[in-house]
């Protein structure tokens, strides 16, 4: 049951801060570092045809670091989506952000939603990029929305059922992540796709994410084609449907 390439890639870019501090940087100058890999994450899952990539950007309890840290992470943002986007495009990336956009300001948020309408026709790759987002406050937000349904008498309690509870999720049209990698040493979820990542493989590198280069992300992809994906089933299950399919 194990592919070779996942469909969906997750990823945690953690280690900025550490990255810069160990060269007498500031956290600023990590988080400035951080862009060139997520260019090469995204040429890479386009060469190998991956078809979504969601990367965690800023969660929601990155609010709480300090006011100097999230200005400058928030005007890298605005300047990084604006760099990027025409090249976004033109390589076919449809671009979409999950995540609480009310507390961002106008300019970043502006710049958000045209990203994503010049992007929303694009096919190749599916970039969702989490920003301002919560795992639990996905779940909860999900969990309101299908309540007014219910409310309005436009569901029951009775037809909520998985599919129905996960298609009311900021990722309710993505597949499941096949892998979930976190650089930076930390083997935490740190609040990142709760409900998404049941059964996802986990992958994660001491490599700070400033590090982490298309070598890095090969040995990810190896260790993920390497693993045995069983759902539950037992091992014996997965030979005798394999012997039964070839
Ligand atoms: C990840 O790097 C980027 C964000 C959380 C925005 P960090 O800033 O968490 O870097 P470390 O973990 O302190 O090294
Ligand atoms: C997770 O990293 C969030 C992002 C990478 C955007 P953190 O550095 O915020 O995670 P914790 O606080 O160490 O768990
Ligand atoms: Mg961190």
């Amino acid at each position: 049951m194990s592919s070779p390439l996942p469909r969906h890639v997750a990823i945690v870019m953690d280690g900025n801060g550490r990255w810069a501090r160990a060269r007498g940087g500031m956290r600023a100058d990590g988080h400035r570092a951080g862009v060139s890999p997520v260019r090469m994450v995204i040429e890479e899952c386009v060469r190998h045809a991956i078809g979504a990539l969601t990367l965690f950007a800023f969660s929601s309890e990155n609010w709480r670091r300090p006011r100097d840290e999230v200005m400058s992470l928030m005007s890298l943002f605005v300047e990084s989506l604006e760099a990027e986007i025409e090249e976004l495009h033109r390589r076919g990336v449809r671009v979409r952000f999950i995540g609480e956009r009310e507390e961002l300001d106008a300019r970043l948020k502006a710049s958000m939603a045209s990203s994503e309408q010049i992007t929303a026709a694009n096919t190749r790759l599916s970039l969702q990029i989490a920003l301002s987002y919560g795992g639990r406050s996905d779940i909860v937000h999900a969990a309101r929305r299908l309540a007014l349904q219910v409310e309005r008498h436009q569901l029951s309690a009775a037809q909520l059922d998985e599919p129905t509870f996960g298609a009311a999720l900021a990722l309710g049209d993505v597949c499941d992540p096949d892998l979930f990698i976190r650089t930076g040493g930390e083997q935490r979820i740190s609040n990142f796709l709760l409900w998404n990542l049941a059964y996802t493989e986990l992958y994660f590198t001491d490599r700070l994410w400033p590090d982490f280069d298309a070598p890095a992300f090969e040995a990810a992809l190896q260790h993920y084609a390497a693993r045995q994906r069983r759902f539950g089933l037992s091992a014996e299950q997965l030979q005798a449907a394999d012997a039964g399919a070839s």
